[in-house]
């Protein structure tokens, strides 16, 4: 099992968009996938189709088991039309009271261990996470394999990347206390991208200057991926035949070598 977290300390990047996204995509190719809301904004929680409910913090607080707290995923909104999936994906929703676990939880090592207690029903967990640093990142970063930065090719996006890099150094301290191995830096996404603007053009090259081949292919700004997500639905659902579609699936594809993880399928 592997846990991916999606983190960039600015808001509106991407993060939920390509947490939905990912996780969807690993289940479409046969991986058992549990895709985690851990934004009090409940938005993944809204964007897969739930109402909000506290998901992680029944888990954490509450102490409940798995069963009580989990949403199996329809495959029906992330499917390919006429294709079956071959994976299974649940979804822990969110709801304000994510906002407080931190305060009512003094275990730090709280989400690692739950996490841990799916070890050989779940194949990847993904984390959606909120922009606001807080002590719920703290632990976060605890039960995190690797993380994955959205950004958006814009100035306040680069300093959003850099405070999370910075948070995440920090972090590492902790994880050493408990002879965690270093968390990986998976890789950037640029998203949201306008190919058309110079501005955007000149951020990329910079973004690529600097982190060099952790820099994954960019994904074009479009109107579908909100329209998608205002259907609760995957792109791949929405508007297979799309650029965007396409777009998103080299992502999967991006994500399946970084993580070096062997696809291997269920049938
Ligand atoms: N490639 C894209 N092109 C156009 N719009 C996009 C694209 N990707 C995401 N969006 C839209 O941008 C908005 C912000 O995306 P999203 O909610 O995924 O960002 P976020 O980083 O999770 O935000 P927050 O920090 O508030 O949690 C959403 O309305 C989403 O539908
Ligand atoms: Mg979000």
């Amino acid at each position: 099992m592997r846990i991916v977290t999606l983190l960039n300390e600015k808001g509106g990047v991407g993060k939920t968009t390509l947490s939905f996204h990912l996780a969807a995509g690993l289940a479409v190719i046969g991986l058992r996938v549990l895709a985690v809301d851990a934004d009090a904004q409940g938005s993944l929680t809204e964007t897969m189709g739930f109402a909000q409910a506290p998901g992680l913090y029944d888990l954490i607080v509450r102490e409940q088991a798995f069963r009580n707290v989990l949403r199996y995923v329809n495959p029906e909104i992330y499917e390919y039309p006429n294709r079956r999936v071959k994976g299974q994906l649940f979804l822990l929703p969110s709801n304000i009271e994510t906002q407080s676990i931190a305060s009512n939880s003094a275990d730090a090592l709280a989400i690692a261990r739950r996490f841990a207690e799916l070890e050989g029903s779940i194949d990847f967990i993904i984390v959606d996470s909120s922009p606001t640093p807080s002590l719920l990142h703290g632990a976060v970063y605890m039960a995190t394999d690797a993380i994955l930065y959205p950004t958006q090719c814009e100035y306040l996006s680069f300093r959003g990347l850099q405070n999370s890099f910075h948070h995440r150094q920090e972090n590492e301290r902790y994880r050493r206390q408990f002879n965690f191995a270093p968390i990986k830096n998976l890789g950037i996404v640029p998203t949201m991208y306008r190919g058309r603007t110079l501005e955007h053009r000149e951020n990329l090259a910079e973004l690529k200057e600097t982190y060099g081949d952790r820099v994954w292919r960019e994904i074009a700004q479009s109107t579908v991926w909100t329209e998608s997500s205002r259907v609760h639905r995957t792109i791949w659902n929405y508007a297979p035949s799309s650029p965007a579609a396409r777009q998103g699936w080299v992502l999967v594809k991006q994500f399946l070598e970084a993580i070096s993880y062997v696809a291997s399928t269920r049938s």
